[in-house]
């Protein structure tokens, strides 16, 4: 998919906002929500969900892939849109962690898409690919 119609675009970010209202951050206070979009059309969601053992806490985006996964999804992921800030409230864009990154390439990977990443601040949004926040991934592919 090259661009998303401004009026996808708008939902994506708004399922991103809604998921970041269900996030459980107590930690942090850093609350991330994610938005996956697929081919169908469909949106999953996902939210940090921290634990007191604080690296064991799971990010938005890992969270959303799961759920995707368990829903029989595998591959046909066109885009997604990740937000967040301290106490909820988006300031400057959220980049997919590194962790995040790896997760969303096995997704798209069986899918065989790029999807597009937005990383939706308070007055801007990064724009960019998987490919590019995660060139020369390892992927299924590699292990033959
Ligand atoms: N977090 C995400 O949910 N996604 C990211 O890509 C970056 C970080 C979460 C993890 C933790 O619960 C909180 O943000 C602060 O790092």
């Amino acid at each position: 998919m090259s661009a998303l119609s401004p009026e996808l675009r708008e939902a994506l970010v708004a399922a991103a906002r809604s998921a970041a209202e269900r996030a459980y951050a107590p930690y942090s206070h850093f609350q991330v929500g994610a938005a996956l979009l697929f081919e169908d059309g469909v949106i999953v969601t996902g939210a940090n969900v921290e634990n007191a053992s604080y690296g064991l806490s799971l990010c938005a985006e890992t969270v959303a892939c799961a759920i995707a996964s368990h829903g029989g999804r595998r591959g046909g992921l066109v885009a997604v849109a990740v937000l967040g800030g301290p106490g909820g409230q988006v300031a400057a864009p959220v980049t997919p962690c590194g962790r995040c990154r790896q997760v969303l390439n096995e997704l798209a990977g069986l899918g065989g898409t790029d999807p597009l990443v937005l990383c939706v601040g308070a007055t801007e949004i990064l724009e960019t690919r998987l490919s590019v926040l995660l060139p020369h991934a390892f992927g299924p592919a590699q292990l033959g």
